[in-house]
C-alpha cells in the first residue's frame, strides 16, 4: 500500500531516505521508519506512529549516521497503528530488519510454527513474522541471508514489497516483490529503492522495475543481480523515466489536489496530442491500431475498475453502447475477482486505473486474461503493473497524480474511453462521418471550456461556505451526468467525510425521496441535453420537498435558476462530452467545503493513494 524507500551509495543515507518517504507521503500512511547501518556497521531501527515529522522528531538527538538504509511508510492491514507495529521489523536477533508493503496471507501459521519454536513477537503484524521466518530458515539452513530470503519466499502467501538490511553487512540490500511494487534508481556508484519513481527521480532517472517473484541483491558498487524466487537469474533492461520533480512540486497551489483541478486543460490537450490529428479530422490510438479486430468483433466490453476509475468506466459504457453499438458492462474489480464471472474469449476487457497497481484491478485482469479475454489496460502511470499484464493499453497522460482525491486523472480516464469509442466506431461503421468530426472538434474545445469554468472557482468557493456544516448531500444526474453525481459525491466524502450519496435523478422518487427536508443539500446536474425536461420535473420534486438545490446548469439557462438555490454555470457542449465539464465544478465545491472544514485534503483520513491490497 504505502511506502518504501532504500539507498546505498556513498552519501548519508538518512536525508536520502526522509526526503524519499516525503515524496510518498501522498499514498497516504499512518506511521513511519527508517532502519541504518551505521559507520561501525550497527543496525539501528527508528519508528514513530503518525507523521514523518514525528519519526524526525523522534531521532533529532540521536546519532544517525551510515551510507546505507532502508524507510518505510505503513498503511495498517494486521495490527493497529502504533510504534510496535510501524516497520522496519527486526528479527528475533536483532541482526536483520526488513520493511514490507502487503499482505502475508499465511502469517498466522507461520506465527504458530515459529512461536513453538520459541520465537517472541513484538507486534501484531503480518510482517513481523515474515523477518523472524527469514531468520528461521537462515538459521535452519546455515545459508546466507539472500538464500533464506529466496527459499522463505517460497513458503509465503501473499503480497509483498520487501526490502531488507543486516548487521555486520553494510553493503547489500535485499528487494523482493509479489504484486506490490517495487523500482530500483540505478545511479553512479549508489542505487535507490523506492515503491514508485518519486523518491528516486531527482537522483537518477534510470530504473529497473522488480517483476513479480523476483528478489534484487542491491550490492554497494556492483550491478544489482535480479533472481526468481526459484533462483534463475533474470536481465533486467534499465528504462529511462521520464517524469520531472517540477512535475512534483505544488506549483504555489495550497494543496496538490487544486493544483490537479487546475491543470486539467493542459492534462486534456496532452491526452489528446498526437492521437487527434492537427487537421481534427481523425483519431488514432496506438494500442488500438494492432488489435482492430479484436474491438470490432467483441461480443461485448467489461469495464473493471476501483472507485473514480469505476466511475470514469460508467462513462465508457455509455459512450461504447452509444457509438460502437456493442454492450457493456462495467464492473467492480473486487467483485468480479470472486464471482467467477462468465468471460468469454472474444470479450474485450478494459481495465482503467490512474495507478496501474490496484490490487483488485489486477487480480480481476488476471481473471480475464486466464478465461482467454483480450484485455486493454487505460492507466495513468507509465510503467506500473497494470500496462505491464495486459495485452494492450492507452495512457492516459496526465502526469504525476498526488492529491489522494483523484481529479486529472478521472477527466483524461474519460478521455481516453471518448477518443476509444468514436476510433472503434469509425472502424465498425457505427458513426456516420458528420457526427464522428463533430464531436472530435468538440473534444478540442473542452480544454478551454474548462478554463472558463475554473474562473469561477471564487464564486463556488463562496458557496462551499454555505453549506460546510450540513451532515448529508445528495447529488442527482442522469443519463452522462449520472456518473458524475457518483463521483462528486464521492469527492465529497473522501476529503471532508461528509456522507454524500449519488442517484440517478428518477431513482429519487423510488426511495431516497424520503430523505429531503429543508436541511438537504442536492446537488442536482441540469446540463441541457435530451432528458433535460425530465431533470427539470426531478428538480421540481425535490424543490416540492424544501430540498437546498445547487444546480449545475448551462450558462443563460434561465428555467433552472428560478428553481435553484444556488446555482454554478458551466459552458454547453454535447452530451457525450458533458461529463469532462460538470464534474469540474464538483471537483472544487468538495475542494473548498474540506479546506473549509480544515480536512487534510491530499491525504484525507484511512485513504491510500494506491491500494496495492484488497
Ligand atoms: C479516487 O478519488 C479514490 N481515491 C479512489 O476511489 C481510486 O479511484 C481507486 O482506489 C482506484 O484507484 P486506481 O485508479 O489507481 O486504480
Ligand atoms: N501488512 C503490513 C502491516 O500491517 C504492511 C502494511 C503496508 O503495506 O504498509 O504492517
Amino acid at each position: 500500500m504505502c511506502g518504501i524507500v532504500g539507498y546505498i551509495g556513498f552519501r548519508e543515507a538518512y536525508p536520502i531516505l526522509i526526503k524519499g518517504l516525503r515524496r510518498l507521503e501522498y499514498r497516504g500512511y499512518d506511521s513511519a521508519g527508517i532502519a541504518l547501518i551505521d559507520n561501525n556497521e550497527e543496525l539501528s531501527v527508528y519508528k514513530a506512529k503518525g507523521r514523518v515529522s514525528d519519526l524526525e522528531e523522534s531521532v533529532k538527538d540521536k546519532d544517525i549516521n551510515g551510507t546505507i538504509g532502508i524507510a518505510h511508510t505503513r498503511w495498517a492491514t494486521h495490527g493497529e497503528p502504533s510504534n510496535a507495529n510501524a516497520h522496519p521489523h527486526y528479527s528475533q536477533s536483532e541482526t536483520i530488519a526488513l520493511i514490507h508493503n502487503g499482505i502475508i496471507e499465511n502469517h498466522a501459521v507461520l506465527k504458530t510454527q515459529l512461536e513453538e519454536k520459541g520465537y517472541k513477537f513484538q507486534s501484531s503484524t503480518d510482517t513481523e513474522v515474515l523477518v523472524q521466518f527469514i531468520e528461521y530458515i537462515k538459521s535452519l539452513n546455515n545459508c546466507d541471508l539472500f538464500s533464506a530470503v529466496q527459499i522463505a519466499l517460497k513458503q509465503v502467501v501473499g503480497a509483498y514489497a520487501i526490502a531488507i538490511i543486516e548487521k555486520g553487512n553494510p553493503d547489500q540490500i535485499i528487494a523482493a516483490r509479489k504484486s506490490s511494487p517495487l523500482v530500483i534508481g540505478i545511479g553512479e556508484g549508489e542505487f535507490f529503492l523506492g515503491s514508485d519513481a518519486s523518491p528516486i527521480i531527482e537522483y537518477t532517472n534510470r530504473v529497473i522495475y522488480l517483476n513479480d517473484e523476483e528478489i534484487a541483491l542491491i550490492k554497494r558498487n556492483e550491478e544489482p543481480k535480479i533472481f526468481t524466487i526459484s533462483n534463475v537469474e533474470i536481465t533486467h533492461e534499465i528504462k529511462e523515466l521520464e517524469m520531472n520533480l517540477s512535475e512534483l512540486e505544488r506549483g504555489g497551489f495550497p494543496h496538490y489536489m487544486l493544483k490537479e483541478i487546475f491543470e486539467q486543460p493542459e492534462t486534456l490537450k496532452n491526452c489528446m496530442s498526437g492521437r487527434i490529428n492537427v487537421e481534427g479530422t481523425h483519431i488514432t490510438l496506438s494500442g488500438i491500431i494492432d488489435f482492430k479486430e479484436k474491438f470490432i468483433n467483441a461480443r461485448r466490453i467489461i469495464i473493471i475498475a476501483c472507485g473514480t476509475s469505476w466511475h470514469a468506466g460508467l462513462i465508457g459504457e455509455y459512450l461504447f453502447e452509444e457509438f460502437c453499438r456493442v454492450p457493456v458492462e462495467v464492473e467492480y474489480a473486487s467483485e468480479f475477482r470472486y464471482r467467477n464471472p462468465v468471460i468469454y474469449k472474444d470479450d474485450v476487457v478494459i481495465a482503467i486505473s490512474q495507478s496501474g497497481e490496484t490490487a483488485d484491478s489486477l487480480a480481476a485482469i488476471e481473471s480475464a486474461r486466464k478465461a482467454g479475454a483480450f484485455v486493454y489496460g487505460v492507466c495513468n502511470v507509465i510503467g506500473s503493473s497494470i500496462p505491464r499484464n495486459t495485452d494492450s493499453g492507452s495512457y492516459t497522460h496526465c502526469g504525476h497524480e498526488i492529491g489522494v482525491a483523484s481529479t486529472k486523472a478521472f477527466t483524461a480516464q474519460v478521455t481516453v474511453l471518448t477518443m476509444m469509442a468514436l476510433a472503434i466506431a469509425k472502424e465498425k461503421g457505427t458513426v456516420n462521418n458528420e457526427r464522428y468530426l463533430s464531436i472530435i472538434k468538440e473534444l478540442q474545445n473542452i480544454p478551454a471550456k474548462i478554463k472558463t469554468i475554473l474562473s469561477h472557482n471564487d464564486k463556488i468557493k463562496e458557496l462551499s461556505l454555505i453549506f460546510t456544516y450540513a451532515q448529508n448531500f445528495i447529488y442527482l444526474g442522469r443519463g452522462y451526468s449520472y456518473p458524475i453525481a457518483l463521483e462528486g459525491a464521492l469527492k465529497l466524502k473522501e476529503i471532508s467525510y461528509i456522507h454524500a450519496e449519488g442517484y440517478p435523478s428518477a431513482e429519487m422518487k423510488h426511495g431516497p425521496i424520503a430523505l429531503i427536508d429543508n436541511e438537504m443539500p442536492v446537488v442536482a446536474i441540469a446540463t441541457n441535453n435530451t432528458i433535460y425536461e425530465k431533470v427539470v420535473s426531478n428538480v421540481q420534486e425535490i424543490k416540492a420537498r424544501k430540498g437546498r438545490i445547487i444546480a449545475i446548469i448551462n450558462e443563460g439557462d434561465e428555467g433552472i435558476k428560478e428553481l435553484a438555490d444556488h446555482y454554478i454555470e458551466v459552458p454547453s457542449t454535447l452530451e457525450c462530452l458533458d461529463p469532462l465539464l460538470s464534474c469540474i465544478p464538483l471537483q472544487l465545491l468538495a475542494y473548498h467545503i474540506a479546506v473549509n472544514k480544515n480536512r487534510d485534503v491530499d491525504m484525507p483520513r484511512n485513504l491510500a493513494k494506491s491500494v496495492t491490497v484488497e
